[in-house]
């Protein structure tokens, strides 16, 4: 076991199962390029202020640079025992230039070096994960377009309501990935804000350029107080906040799936390369990309508690339990990764199965509520006209038929008021068509509001 970098007020040595306890390499070594970012910008900025020579700054930028390329190259990795990613670094660094590389740490502390690495790595993986929100959002668009005469039930509470069209409700999902992207947007914003500099909690007394660094890193701001800066993890529940949400919406979206996929909807069929068999039954082809995304949702969830809660009641600044924000924000992170792709694929890939959805449509008394408004327009009440309407499927349902299969006489019989113009009312493309009210799911005004969200982003 390699000593630790701060023994010197220690008479003996770790306990080897707190060293295990108290090690975070296990998960933080995924920071290394970060964590060797952040310290070539310290050490620019160091050698700048004259707090280093420039020997020194050369030495360890050499070295840092090689530390990269060998874990970069695989030749080097971050040895279990370090007790994390960053003293790994530090340790090998002057395993690698001597003295030079103990001077690397001067001003800093690993409160503020954690801090900036996690920043610097969420920042990119946002960019990342926004990257995957725009190719669902725009393979939703995609097939939207092609579908906004494709006539479906839309659903309240899994009952079938009212016309739709299948462009209109897979646009309900881009609005859903827009709010998405815009949440993600918003964080990373705020996230925008270099720590270094904070020290362990009370700043430093060394005369660091805090504004270069940042200019170097890519911030556009600096912390404004040491003991918020090192012990705040907004972003990190932000993240997991904003990814929870996001894995809402897409739980929701594969609950369509699987539902549609399904023998009793016959909605869609996914592709094989999407679906999979079952070990005993022959015949069946499941949906299960559907389902572990629904599935893992829940971890995504969790994670979000388990932040939140451990965030919960420590006093200012730093604490230890803060080392455990990292496993949950990888999870999430990770998860919604693996899930991106898989999903996107499966939508792509997914045969949609119009004449199903028309039929589902035509058989639900989706019309009833034109009826209504029919009558309406005919100069009944509403409260009549609903009535009237709602006299109308009973007596389908006994006869067990669809309210356009009714003739004239039968529906006069229940409404003087009904005339030969009936049909064209209750005509499932004319109900949907007349619904042009921004929002709604006239084909015109939903192609409007796909370019509306084709222009987005
Ligand atoms: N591994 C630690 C973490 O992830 C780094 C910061 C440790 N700081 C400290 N004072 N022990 O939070």
């Amino acid at each position: 076991m390699p000593l630790p970098l701060w023994t010197g007020r220690f008479r003996k040595g770790l306990d080897r199962q707190v060293n295990a306890y108290n090690a975070s390499i296990s998960f933080d070594a995924r920071l290394y390029r970060q964590d060797i970012l952040g310290s070539m910008a310290h050490t620019t900025m160091l050698a700048g202020q004259g707090i280093i020579s420039k020997e020194d700054e050369n030495a360890i930028r050499q070295g840092l640079h090689e530390i990269l390329d060998d874990m970069d190259g695989g030749r080097l990795v971050p040895d279990p025992d370090a007790e994390d990613i960053h003293m790994f670094i530090e340790a090998e660094l002057t395993r690698r230039v001597g003295d030079a590389g103990k001077r690397l740490h001067t001003g800093r502390s690993r409160n503020d070096q954690v801090a900036l690495d996690l920043r610097l790595y969420l920042r990119d993986v946002c960019l990342e994960i926004r990257e995957g929100y725009l190719a669902l959002y725009q393979t939703l668009i995609s097939i939207a377009r092609q579908h906004l005469h494709t006539i479906m039930p839309g659903y309240t509470h899994l009952q079938r309501a009212q016309p739709v069209t299948l462009a209109h409700h897979l646009m309900a999902y881009v609005e859903m990935l827009a709010r998405d992207i815009g949440r993600l947007d918003d964080m990373t914003r705020r996230m925008d804000v270099m720590p270094l500099g904070s020290g362990a909690l009370a700043g430093t007394t060394y005369p660091l350029d805090r504004e270069q660094v940042a200019g170097i890193l890519g911030f556009s701001a600096i912390s404004l107080n040491s003991m918020d800066a090192v012990s705040d993890r907004d972003f990190v529940i932000e993240l997991a906040a904003a990814l929870a949400l996001f894995m809402v919406h897409a739980s929701r979206l594969c609950e369509e799936l699987i539902l549609w996929s399904s023998q009793e909807y016959a909605f869609i069929e996914l592709d094989d390369a999407y679906s999979t068999g079952s070990s005993i039954m022959p015949q069946k082809k499941n949906p299960d990309v559907a389902e572990l995304t629904r599935g893992k949702s829940g971890r995504v969830f969790g994670n979000l508690m388990t932040l939140l809660t451990m965030m919960k009641g420590l006093p200012l600044a730093y604490n230890k339990d803060m080392q455990e924000d990292k496993e949950a924000i990888f999870d999430s992170v990770d998860t919604v990764r693996l899930c991106l792709p898989a999903l996107t694929g499966l939508i792509e890939s997914m045969k949609i199965n119009t004449n199903r959805m028309a039929e589902a449509a035509a058989g639900g008394f989706t019309n009833a509520t034109d009826l209504a408004d029919y009558l309406v327009l005919k100069g009944v009440p509403f409260r009549n006209a609903h009535e009237v309407s709602g006299q109308l499927v009973r007596f389908c349902l006994d006869r067990q038929c669809a309210l356009q299969d009714l003739t004239l006489d039968e529906m006069k019989a229940y409404s003087r008021f009904i005339e030969e113009d009936v049909y064209e009312a209750i005509r499932l493309e004319n109900c949907v068509g007349r619904r042009r009210l921004p929002g709604g799911p006239a084909p015109e005004t939903v192609l409007a509001a796909l370019d509306q969200a084709s222009a987005r982003f």
